[in-house]
């Protein structure tokens, strides 16, 4: 069944950025938070095609849902937001674990560091497709990027999922995607995202990703 209807858990920047990229390029989209209200503005700005609803409603709603929540507490809102709710489905985890509590840059969350959240996140949702997509990219340049060549790293344990990913990416106006195999190497992208804030710290260039240069 062609996805129609996105479910996004997380109502953050990448939540919202995400939000408006789906719907402008024609799907339904669900946003989802603990504080649906506080949404108000946002989806009456964004016209008919963006509705909000708590968390749950959110992953019920979506043909496809991705994840964009706060790393630390991710595994609970999975939980809050219904383990069932996602069964079936493509998750797209845009999250990392990231550790905050020494200031910028940040380093990953001691409890990820020998796994990842994206193998923690598919552990949780067993009969989910996770795909690891855009959390090595900052949200300014997730949708429409102006870089190219632009491939997005992804990884996860489900070929159809990542083409059907890799079809969004498309319409997003990637050139497309690089598939880095199991959603083991979501290890590998967390920690990218860490050299990229570093990165950004060292230079001030925050608008920008990193590319394979061939
Ligand atoms: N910012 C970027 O450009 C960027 C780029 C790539 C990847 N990422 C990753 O994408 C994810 C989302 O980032 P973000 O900056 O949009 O937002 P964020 O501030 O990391 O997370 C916001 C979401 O997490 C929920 N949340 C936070 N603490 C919670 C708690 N204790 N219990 C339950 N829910 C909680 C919030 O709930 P409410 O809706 O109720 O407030 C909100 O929906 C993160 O994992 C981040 O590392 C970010």
């Amino acid at each position: 069944m062609p996805t129609e209807k996105i479910g996004i858990v997380g109502s953050g920047e990448v939540g919202q950025r995400l939000a408006k990229s789906f719907s402008t390029v024609g799907y339904e989209v669900k946003i989802g938070s603990r504080s649906p209200y506080k949404l108000k503005d946002f989806t009456k700005e964004a016209g008919g095609r963006i509705s909000a609803g708590t968390f749950d409603e959110a992953a019920s709603f979506g043909d496809l849902v991705v994840i964009a929540t706060n790393g630390e507490a991710t595994e609970n809102i999975i939980d809050l937001a219904g383990r069932e709710n996602f069964s079936g489905k493509v998750v797209i985890d845009v999250t990392n674990p990231l550790d905050f509590s020494k200031g910028m840059p940040p380093d990953l969350l001691t409890k990820y560091v020998q796994t990842s959240l994206g193998e923690s996140v598919q552990r949780k949702l067993q009969d989910s497709k996770v795909v690891k997509c855009f959390n090595t990219v900052p949200n300014s340049v997730m949708f429409r990027p102006k870089f190219k060549p632009s491939e997005m790293l992804i990884c996860g344990n489900d070929a159809n999922a990542k083409q059907e990913v890799t079809r969004l990416l498309k319409e997003f106006e990637w050139s497309g995607s690089i598939d880095l195999g199991g959603i083991e190497n979501a290890r590998w992208l967390e920690a990218l995202c860490v050299l990229w804030v570093k990165t950004a710290s060292a230079t001030g260039a925050w608008n920008s990703m990193f590319a394979l240069v061939k």
